[in-house]
This record gives structure tokens, sequence and C-alpha cells, in this order.
């Protein structure tokens, strides 16, 4: 099992989540983090951290969300590990209201890269 990063943190990215995990199993991309579902070791510390409910336990994801469970995959491997949070984006409030975002959902630059 793990747990997976879904629609809700798209354009929020609180962040709250990192710091509870107790393996550092967090990536970053550019809208979202996602989990490495190898390195979760499934104690649901991060679920209720976030702000916006975007956590789901992989065996309880709501339909709509299951490609998230393949999104959380491909780019943990790809995006670096999110040790600290960084700059808020910008509205992420107001997309907090938003349901539909994954069409916003890039594979570009992670914060983190654009830093250095
Ligand atoms: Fe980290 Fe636990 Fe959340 Fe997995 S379930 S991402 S190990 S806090
Ligand atoms: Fe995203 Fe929620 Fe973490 S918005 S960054 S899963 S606290």
């Amino acid at each position: 099992m793990t747990f997976v990063v879904t629609e809700n943190c798209i354009k929020c990215k609180y962040m709250d989540c990192i710091e509870p995990c107790p393996v550092d199993c967090f990536y970053e991309g550019p809208e979202i983090l996602v989990i490495d579902p190898d390195e979760c070791i499934d104690c649901s510390v991060c679920v209720t951290t976030c702000p916006v409910n975007a956590i789901y336990q992989d065996t309880k994801l709501p339909e709509d969300q299951a490609v998230f469970l393949e999104i959380n995959r491909k780019f943990s491997a790809i995006w670096p590990n999110a040790v600290q949070k960084c700059e808020a984006l910008p509205d992420r409030d107001k997309w907090a209201e938003v349901a539909e975002k994954r069409q916003f959902l890039l594979e570009a630059q992670t914060c983190a890269a654009a830093a250095k």
C-alpha cells in the first residue's frame, strides 16, 4: 500500500505534509507534491496535515482520482525530494476552491530547481 497525493494539491501545494513524514518520501513538482509509493510506510500521518484533503490511501482513492496513483509513482522518480517548504504559490487559497485542476499539472521545473 501507499498514500497518494491527488488533484486538490495542484496549484495549492501547502506543503504542510512534508515535515511530519517520518521517511521524507514527498517529491516536488511545480504545481504539486507526490509520494514515492516504494518509500511510503503507510503511516497515514500526512493525511490530516493537508488543508485541502489531497492525500488518500491507495485503497481508498476516489474513482476519479485513480490516475494520480501512476502520477505519484512516475514523478516521484523524476522530481527532487521535498525537504522544506518553498515560497507559497500565488492564489493557493483561491485554487483550493477549484476541483478540476489536473490540466495544470506541469512536468516543467520545480520551484526548488528554479531557486538554484
Ligand atoms: Fe509519509 Fe506516512 Fe504520508 Fe507515507 S503515509 S507519505 S510515510 S507521512
Ligand atoms: Fe499538497 Fe496538501 Fe501537501 S496541498 S503539498 S498534499 S499539504
